[in-house]
């Protein structure tokens, strides 16, 4: 059986594919790089000294909510392909400007009263964590036990600061 020799076109041809596939892979290796994570949203985990809620209640919060609530998002590998990036760092974003578990003490006690309102409200309604995190975190849903512990330390915040 004899080989199909490429012909002069079919080379160049090939060739003009390869050159275009290489400058897709440099450009998307780039923008990876250009929108890749700061530094500070990746020290490794939140230290339960800057959760300042009860303990069961920090154990929840790691559990469930810090990756978006905290600067202390655990990135994905997925997480740094462009334009994943982009996704994941606005969603965090959001995340923390709603509500910044870190960041608690530094809120006036009317923003933790409307917050610890907000959280009851959001795992009631089975809101937090959202859908679409839970489908690669699956461990990071909430059981019934968590969420009835989620809305007791509300009513208690609320009850006992208002
Ligand atoms: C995948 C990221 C992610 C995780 C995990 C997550 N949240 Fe959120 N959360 C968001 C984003 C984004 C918003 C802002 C947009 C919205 O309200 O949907 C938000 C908003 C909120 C708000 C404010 C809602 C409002 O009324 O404005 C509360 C309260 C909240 N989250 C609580 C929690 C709690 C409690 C957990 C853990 C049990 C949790 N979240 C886990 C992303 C997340």
């Amino acid at each position: 059986m004899k080989l199909p020799i490429l012909s002069k076109n079919d080379r160049l041809n090939l060739m003009k594919k390869f050159v275009i596939f290489l400058f897709i892979i440099i450009i998307w290796g780039l923008a990876s790089y250009l929108t890749r994570w700061s530094a500070s949203s990746v020290p490794p985990q939140v230290s339960n000294s800057e959760l300042v809620f009860p303990e069961n209640i920090n154990k929840i919060f790691q559990k469930s909510c810090i990756d978006c609530h905290t600067p202390y998002t655990k990135i994905p590998l997925y997480g740094h392909i462009f334009p994943v990036t982009l996704y994941l760092q606005d969603h965090v974003k959001e995340g923390q400007d709603e509500l910044n578990l870190a960041k608690w003490n530094e809120y006036k006690l009317k923003r933790q009263l409307k917050k610890a309102e907000e959280i009851f409200e959001e795992v009631n309604e089975g809101e937090m964590p959202p859908t679409s995190y839970l489908i690669l975190h699956p461990d990071s849903k909430l059981n019934v036990e968590e969420i009835e512990e989620l809305k007791l330390w509300s009513e208690n915040f609320i009850s006992t600061h208002e």
